[in-house]
C-alpha cells in the first residue's frame, strides 16, 4: 500500500493538465507572484486552488468569505467556480496587494463577485457578526497569530453543516519536527490540537499545499 506520494513539480503540473483548466487571468496571477521572491510562497497551490473549486461546486457553496487574499489567487479561484449569484467577501490588511488583486478581478471581469474589506481582519470579522452576516464557506489564511480567534469568529459566521477550511497546518511538515520550537510552528501546533478537541466541528487535515484541514460545523 502507498501510505502518501511526494508530490514533486513535475506530478503537480500532471495533476494540473488532468484537472480543471487554469483561466488566463489566474496564470497571469501565478507569473506575478513568481517575480515576488520569498512572498510568492504566501499564494495557496494550484492543486489546492482545484480542491476549493470541486469543493464549492459539489456543495453548492453561494457565499464565500476569505480572511487573506494577497494578490487574489485563491479568490479569484473561488470565485471562478460560485454560481451567477456567487460572491467573496475578502478581508486583508494590504492596500498594496489588494489594489493589485482587484486589478485582477476587474481583467478577469468577476469584479462584482468579490469585495475586498481593508483592514484587519479581526476588526471586519467583528463587524460582520454584528451586522450578522453568514457565509456557506469560510477560507482562513492571514497570519497565524489569530487563527484560533478567527477560527472562533469565523463560527459565528456560518450556519450548520457550513465550512471553515484553514490553510497552512502543516507548516512545511514541521509540526512533526520536534526539534523545531519557533513561535509559529507552535501556534500551528496549538491551533490544531484546539480544532480536533473542539466539538462543535467535524474535521480532517488534508496533505495539500501546506495542508488544510476542513471543518463542518455541527
Ligand atoms: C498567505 S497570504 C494569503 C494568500 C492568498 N490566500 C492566496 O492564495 O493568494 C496572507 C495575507 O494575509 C494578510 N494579513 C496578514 N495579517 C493580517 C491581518 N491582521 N488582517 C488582515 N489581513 C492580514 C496579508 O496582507 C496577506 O495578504
Amino acid at each position: 500500500m502507498i501510505k502518501s506520494l511526494k508530490i514533486s513539480k513535475k506530478l503537480e503540473n500532471y495533476i494540473a493538465e488532468h484537472s480543471y483548466e487554469l483561466n488566463p487571468v489566474q496564470k497571469e496571477i501565478i507569473n506575478h507572484n513568481e517575480k515576488m521572491g520569498s512572498q510568492k510562497k504566501m499564494q495557496i497551490s494550484v492543486t489546492q486552488g482545484y480542491f476549493f473549486q470541486f469543493f464549492i461546486k459539489s456543495f453548492n457553496i453561494k457565499k464565500v468569505l476569505e480572511i487573506g487574499t494577497f494578490t487574489g489567487y485563491s479568490s479569484l479561484t473561488m470565485a471562478l467556480a460560485l454560481p451567477k449569484n456567487g460572491h467573496i467577501t475578502c478581508l486583508d490588511k494590504n492596500k498594496t496587494t489588494s489594489e493589485i488583486a482587484k486589478n485582477f478581478f476587474t481583467k478577469a471581469g468577476i469584479q462584482k463577485k468579490i469585495d475586498i474589506f481593508l483592514g484587519p481582519a479581526l476588526d471586519n470579522l467583528i463587524k460582520l457578526v454584528n451586522d450578522k452576516k453568514k457565509f456557506d464557506m469560510v477560507f482562513i489564511d492571514a497570519d497565524k497569530d489569530n487563527y484560533k480567534k478567527y477560527f472562533d469568529l469565523s463560527l459565528k459566521l456560518i450556519n450548520k453543516k457550513s465550512f471553515i477550511l484553514i490553510d497552512n497546518v502543516l507548516w512545511h511538515g514541521d509540526v512533526i519536527d520536534r526539534s523545531k520550537n519557533d513561535k509559529f510552528t507552535n501556534i500551528i501546533r496549538e491551533f490544531n490540537s484546539f480544532v480536533k478537541n473542539d466539538n462543535r466541528v467535524e474535521k480532517i487535515i488534508l496533505p495539500l499545499g501546506d495542508g488544510i484541514t476542513i471543518c463542518k460545523k455541527v
